[in-house]
């Protein structure tokens, strides 16, 4: 699931092509037609399918249609890879303990938006990022792996992101591994 550029998305892809992965990425789904992740799907060969919260009364509603969705593609796992959307009870239940999201930030610090704004207006001298299980809190999951990276002096938003998602793409496939293997 992602709504933005996607490169958490490929990432996956080529973790699994390089069989660092042992999984499939079958089916993207994304809520904006126009988002990065649709072209780089197009170029990995990977199926897209358009969920736009707009054309849904409600979040129980989208959701909905992406369980109903997964089921059809027999999904066993499902990543939100930087899916700017609050999910419900009604896709957490349908993939319990097998809903993982990243987070741009080392939780429980910064949840919610911006995680990586909110670390440079606190000053901190650490931050990073999380991949964990998602439930009902945001961002409050169960921690499933994190990484850290250096605030340096004159970072910005753009330079600080760039380290964070190095470390994003390098742990969210560990993540989904180890998500995969307590399953079975
Ligand atoms: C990532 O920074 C992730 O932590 C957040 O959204 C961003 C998605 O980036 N949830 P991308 O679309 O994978 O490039």
């Amino acid at each position: 699931m992602a709504s933005g550029q996607g490169s958490n998305f490929e990432a996956l892809v080529e973790a699994c092509r390089r069989d660092d992965l042992q999984a499939d990425v079958v089916l993207l789904a994304v809520n904006n037609a126009d988002c990065g992740a649709v072209e780089r799907a197009e170029r990995l060969g990977i199926t897209t399918e358009l969920h736009d919260h707009r054309s849904h009364p409600n979040r129980d509603s989208l959701d909905q249609a992406l369980v109903t969705s997964f089921r059809r593609a027999a999904i066993d796992l499902v990543v939100m890879a930087g899916w700017m959307r609050i999910v419900t009870p009604r896709l957490i239940t349908a993939f319990p303990e097998r809903l993982v999201n990243i987070h741009p930030s080392l939780l429980p610090s910064f949840k919610g938006l911006d995680g990586v704004g909110q670390a440079l207006a606190a000053g901190v001298t650490l931050a990073g990022c999380t991949a964990h299980l998602v439930n009902e809190a945001v961002d409050g999951g169960r921690i499933l792996v994190q990484a850290a990276v250096p605030v340096l002096p004159g970072d910005d938003h753009a330079t600080l992101s760039r380290r964070i998602q190095v470390e994003e793409h390098r742990i969210l496939p560990l993540a989904v591994a180890l998500v995969a293997a307590a399953q079975g």
